[in-house]
């Protein structure tokens, strides 16, 4: 969460920073706040509670110039949005300032030691103090800043991407990383640095991102210098960064969740070129073809993520056994990394993130390789930490997701999952090829489904109105179109602040049907599958009940139309990807109800895009 930029080089840095804050804002937006060195060697600090417009409107008519800065946008983790506690930190000298993603662990001991040595703190973050400890070390060593960053960072525990200036120091910035993302962009005569690197994507395309447990000096006009904690020299690799400015813009959407959900058929497209071949219809996906024996040989599979790519993991867990008869478990990252589970070599951890930064998926990712597992990633943001920590995986290729609530991410994430299942069920022979090929072109047509799926916009917004008073709502599927009730509600919940719940239909008679009634809307998604009668069924006992009920059913139904008081059509393809149809109505429910509350969509309170903090 937070986000960070540095700059050095020729241009004003202050413009630098301010742009790449702006597009790092969806890591949070709760400060934000820069620091320069002016060409005369002074360090300043600007920095206020409030949004990166907050902070432009703050250094109208002051100085900020210089060709050297660093920049962040706050998501609180310690102590309260608040001026003081935005970054930049000085030191106590005033001679340095650090910007930091992550938590320190340990820094109430640290800023107990610092306190002994007669420092004093002006705000309550983990921060703060370790600026005063590279001081610290600084001073008692004598050293440089690089040797006292690599001393202080050897006391912290915790997680942290930081960069660090110095007053009278014009031309170098350090910084380092451990379990928080880092990307330094290469220029002509310059260096950007980012928590992302698409923020600066409109400067270069030329990248190095920084490993776990590395520190980078950065200085104009030299060559990167990057170097471990223990002072090791480290190779400096530079990637291409292949984006276009236009992927980060809104495109004359009114949010970027809105043009995320609009945009689903063609991410899906950028998802399927070249994996489904059109004619032939072979999958072919090399992460998984590239480890074919470890794929075949599996005992078991279990997926790791959180949040809607939890949800994906459930359709992925229906997918693979139907498809490929594995044993599956799908695990919240977060309680897995701390039960101590067993983990067998042969196993298959699957984590899932769009990010590929969640610090928990992160920290899975690594206890599932130390037990010997072999680990694959379903990821989508290029070069980030999980697919750099994973022994392969597939991307799922759907351009930048900047919208704080998912969208575009899940449909990926579940058509990369159907065609890594299709495959292994190939490869096993546990699916008939009649089967392989129905499904093979039904991913093959998903995009032009999705078009039409799109459809229902104007309806679900009208819908959407009718429905803005409710203060709770239940959302009910089953078989591949539980996780889907479970994403609809995340949706719901995350961007319009209503309370709602995602519960396998049937489970409605066993304690939940108490809460019917004509102030609860209930949406029940209940396409054509294997359960349709029985979902039709549960519609009926809510009904029964005076609950009022929307239904998401496919083209031509109308069974349920006789008892739902409202029926949202959707294309219908192949049961198994239906959550892939039948969640769209669902994004634009949830769109459309939040901005009539009035609600922020891209930037919901207390919410940021990447978790990067347990
Ligand atoms: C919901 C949402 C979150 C993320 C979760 C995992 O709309 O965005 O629940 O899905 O934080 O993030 P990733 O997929 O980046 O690991």
């Amino acid at each position: 969460m937070c986000g960070i930029v540095g700059y050095v080089g020729g241009r004003e840095a202050a413009n630098v920073i301010i742009s790449g804050l702006h597009r790092l804002e969806y890591r949070g937006y709760d400060s934000a706040g820069l620091a320069v060195i002016h060409p005369d060697g002074v360090l300043d600090v600007f920095k206020c509670k409030g949004k990166v417009d907050d902070l432009e409107r703050f250094l109208q008519g002051k100085n900020a110039g210089g060709t050297i800065g660093i920049g962040h946008t706050r998501w609180a983790t310690h102590g309260e949005p608040s001026d003081a506690n935005a970054h930049p930190h000085l030191s106590r000298s005033g001679d340095l300032a650090l910007i930091h993603n992550g938590i320190i662990e340990n820094y109430r001991v640290l800023r107990d030691a610092l306190r002994t040595q007669g420092f004093t703190f002006r705000s309550s973050t983990d921060s703060e103090v370790l600026v005063n400890l590279i001081e610290y070390v600084r001073d008692e060593h004598r050293c440089s800043l690089e040797e006292a960053v690599r001393e202080a960072l050897s006391q912290v525990v915790g997680a942290y991407a930081i960069a660090v200036i110095e007053r009278g120091d014009t031309s170098r910035i350090i910084a380092a990383r451990k379990s928080s993302p880092m990307a330094i962009g290469v220029g002509d005569g310059e260096y950007f640095l980012s928590s992302d690197a698409a923020s600066i994507i409109g400067f270069t395309q030329d990248f190095v991102y920084l490993n776990d447990g590395e520190i980078a000096v950065i200085e104009r006009g030299k060559p990167l210098h990057i170097m471990t904690l223990d002072g090791a020299e480290s190779p400096v690799a530079i990637q291409k960064l292949r984006l276009s400015i236009s992927q980060l813009e809104k495109g004359g959407f009114d949010h970027f969740m809105l043009k995320e959900i609009h945009e689903q058929p063609e991410t899906l497209e950028d998802c399927i070129r070249g994996r489904v071949i059109p004619g032939t219809r072979e999958v072919i996906l090399s992460g998984v073809l590239d480890n074919k024996e470890r794929f075949l040989a599996a005992r078991r599979i279990i997926f790791v993520a959180c949040g809607t790519s939890w949800h994906a993991s459930l359709i992925g867990e229906h997918l693979i056994e139907s498809m490929c008869r594995i044993p599956v478990e799908v695990e919240y990252a977060s309680e897995f990394r701390y039960r101590d589970p067993v983990i067998y070599p042969d196993d298959i951890v699957i984590a899932v993130s769009q990010s590929g930064e969640t610090a928990d998926t992160l920290a899975a990712v690594g206890m599932a390789r130390k037990a010997g597992a072999f680990v694959y990633g379903i990821c989508n943001v290029v070069g980030s930490s999980i697919p750099r920590a994973t022994h392969s995986g597939t991307y799922i290729h759907v351009g930048p997701e900047i919208g704080v609530a998912s969208t575009k991410a899940f449909t990926g994430q579940v058509t990369v999952m159907a065609m890594m299942a299709l495959l292994i069920g190939r490869l096993k022979g546990t699916i008939d090829e009649g089967y392989y090929h129905r499904v093979a072109q039904a991913i093959l047509e998903l995009p032009a489904t999705i078009r039409e799926a799109l459809k229902t916009a104007p309806e679900v917004a009208s819908l959407a109105r009718m429905f803005t008073y409710a203060h709770n709502f239940i959302y009910l599927g089953r078989g591949y179109n539980y996780p889907t009730a479970l994403e609809g509600a995340l949706k719901l919940k995350e961007i319009s602040y209503i309370h709602a719940e995602g519960l396998p239909a049937a489970e409605m008679k066993h304690g939940p049907i108490a809460l019917i009634d004509a102030e609860m809307p209930t949406v029940a998604i209940a396409t054509p599958d294997s359960t349709y009668e029985k979902t039709l069924s549960n519609i009926e006992e809510i009904k029964a009940r005076g609950g009022k009920i929307i239904a998401v059913v496919c083209k031509g139904d109308d069974l349920v139309r006789r008892s739902a008081d409202y029926c949202i059509e959707v294309p219908s393809t192949v049961e198994c990807l239906m959550p892939v149809v039948s969640i769209v109505p669902l994004q634009f429910l949830s769109y459309y109800i939040a901005t009539y509350k009035g609600r922020n969509v891209d930037q919901p309170r207390n919410l940021a895009k990447s978790v990067t903090v347990e």
